[in-house]
């Protein structure tokens, strides 16, 4: 098969870097985590702010200043801020919280997207996010749109952050997931839309083998 480029969106918990990575395991080709970039630099920044509230300009400040970095090796993507492995702190409550004030901003976009594209330009990607087939990667070959409801995507992401050791409140999550979809999709720059080229799966009664052998098809085609 030729060096296909698959864009995956979606709101959260829908599914997308799970499916995304058995996609492409099965293509052998690489996975592209942007949500993971966006979380790096909230991480960063939580990090070094002192403040009660992140300012814009601080936040555009850190972006500016800051090396972000992916390595998608042995079916594992591994995040590098100014060389240093932050993989392990990219999916606390903390960063969730700060991670839609942090990509709404453009300077924090531009940066992210010329890293984005600079990834995907020899094919053979899966590429996950909210803007990949609309904006980052128009061009993709296949394009899916990926959801669940949000009592399903709640649940999802209630399961994965128990087994992860997270003390956390189902109610409390959803009300989280809800709050993010509604701030990705109501920002000024790249809001999550599905295009009209965009395949829509409604994946809340659907397996996650299910979904992955879906897109494989759509792949194949
Ligand atoms: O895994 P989950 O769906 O919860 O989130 P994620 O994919 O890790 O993305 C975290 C956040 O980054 C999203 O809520 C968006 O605010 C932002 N994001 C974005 O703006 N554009 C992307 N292409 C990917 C993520
Ligand atoms: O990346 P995104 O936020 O869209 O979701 P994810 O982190 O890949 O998936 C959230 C959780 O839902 C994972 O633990 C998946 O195993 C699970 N899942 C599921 O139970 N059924 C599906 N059809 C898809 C995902």
């Amino acid at each position: 098969m030729k060096n296909k480029v698959i864009a995956i969106d979606g709101p959260a918990g829908a599914g997308k870097s799970t499916v995304a990575q058995l996609v492409a395991a099965g293509l052998e080709y690489i996975y592209i985590d942007t949500g993971a970039m966006y979380r790096a630099v909230a991480w960063k920044a939580l990090r070094e702010n002192d403040t009660v509230f992140l300012t814009d300009d601080f936040i555009i400040k850190t972006v500016k200043n800051m090396d972000v970095r992916l390595q998608y090796a042995d079916k594992t993507t591994k995040v590098y801020v100014d060389g240093e492995d932050v993989s392990d702190h990219l999916r606390t409550p903390e960063v969730s919280k700060v991670v839609s004030q942090v990509a709404k901003l453009a300077p924090v976009r531009e940066k992210m997207v010329f890293l984005q594209r600079k990834m995907a330009e020899n094919g053979a990607v899966v590429m996950d996010g909210r803007d990949i087939g609309s904006n980052v990667l128009p061009n993709a070959d296949v394009k899916i749109f990926l959801t669940a409801s949000v009592e399903e995507r709640a649940k999802r992401r209630f399961e994965q952050m128990m087994k992860k050791g997270y003390e956390v409140d189902l109610l409390k999550l959803k009300e989280d997931i809800e709050n993010r979809d509604k701030a990705d999709m109501e920002r000024t720059i790249s809001p999550l839309i599905k295009t009209s080229d965009a395949i829509l799966l409604d994946t809340t009664s659907m397996s996650v083998r299910q979904v992955t052998d879906v897109i494989l098809s759509l792949a194949s085609k």
